[in-house]
């Protein structure tokens, strides 16, 4: 193995150019941070990229501040993230459709890898059931969101927070470390561009027999068409079709069928059971007219709920929710 260090510089991630030039390395540059680390006010930040039988180096001095620029683009959703989605009314319904199916089968005394955490609620809501979880995302600024209400949650023992991407799960951890369980909540799949990689990491750290819930925007949602065919952004409605995903903030949006993200983690997992989240309650962004109609929309999410397992509302749902099993 090569390894080789690319000089020290001190702009912020994201930033292709440092890698001078080495930036045809830096396409998939944020999968590759090895070590996040800080000393005083003053962050230094290892990106390590590697290819057959070569590792490069780049050792960025960046300032941590959260939700800064250059960061993460959910960075700078997270101080907001909780008055936007979890606590709004779509954004409880939804996760309580998830929860229902989570609560059945992780029990008090289960180790559960929570992959893209965001805030950390599904986190806390395990902890105050007696499950340990290790809480991870690519955000440094909802890892700290996650930091201080575990800091402040009589619960939070049972949370370890870290800041981790899907793409580093074949690097970060040691093999050693199984999970009974793991959970990736509200379409943080969807930004991974190579699911069978993030599938073959995640297998390396379940143990056999162990459950995995994968909730994933879907590639078709006619609340969506409806939505946006009615404020006339045609383009916007259909967006979710398109080939190679849809560019946002500089990174990439994928949304794969139910059977693609199947066949992903297939051989390492086999699906048990699918649930529809967000068939007939809207998409987050239709909150406003949800306020509007609190009694409606919480009847469609009654209906929804009694039909969450029937194929034709998984496949027309804003999310899926998968229930995989570890196979051996
Ligand atoms: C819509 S939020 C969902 C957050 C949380 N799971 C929830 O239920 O509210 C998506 C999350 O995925 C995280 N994310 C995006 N790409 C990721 C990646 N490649 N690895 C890990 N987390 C990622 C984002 O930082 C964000 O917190």
């Amino acid at each position: 193995m090569k390894f080789r260090t690319l000089a020290p510089v001190s702009q912020k991630p994201p930033c292709p150019p440092i890698l001078g030039e080495e930036s045809m390395l830096s396409n998939n540059w944020y999968r590759q941070v090895h070590r996040w680390q800080t000393h005083g006010s003053c962050d230094s930040v290892i990106f390590v990229h590697e290819e057959p039988g070569a590792r490069f180096l780049a050792n960025v001095n960046s300032s941590p501040r959260i939700g800064g620029q250059g960061g993460h683009p959910f960075d700078t959703m997270a101080a907001d993230y909780d008055r936007q989605f979890t606590d709004s009314l779509i954004g409880r319904l939804m996760r309580e459709a998830v929860w229902r199916q989570v609560d059945a089968k992780f029990r008090e005394g289960d180790h559960v890898l929570e992959m893209n955490c965001g805030t950390g609620e599904d986190a806390l809501h395990l902890a105050r059931r007696g499950v340990q979880v290790l809480a991870t995302d690519i955000s440094t600024a909802m890892v700290e969101q996650v930091r201080t209400k575990t800091s402040i949650s009589a619960f939070g023992d049972l949370i370890e927070a870290r800041r981790m991407a899907w793409e580093d799960l074949n690097d970060l951890m040691g093999a050693s470390v199984q999970f009974d369980g793991a959970l990736s909540n509200f379409g943080g799949l969807n930004c991974v561009e190579d699911l069978r990689e993030a599938a073959r990491g995640l297998s390396r750290h379940i143990k056999l027999g162990g459950t995995v819930f994968l909730c994933i925007m879907g590639p078709r949602c006619p609340w969506e068409w409806g939505w946006y065919l009615g404020h006339g952004q045609a383009k916007k409605a259909f967006r979710r079709l398109r080939r190679g995903g849809v560019a946002w903030r500089g990174i990439t949006i994928r949304y794969p069928s139910i059977r693609e993200t199947e066949r992903a983690f297939f051989p390492w997992f086999r699906l048990r059971r699918v649930t529809a989240i967000g068939a007939l309650v809207p998409p987050s962004y239709v909150e406003g007219w949800a306020q509007r109609h609190p009694h409606l929309t919480t009847f469609l999410d009654r209906i929804e709920r009694r039909f969450e397992s029937h194929p034709f509302m998984t496949a027309l749902a804003d999310h899926y929710l998968l229930e995989l099993e570890r196979l051996p």
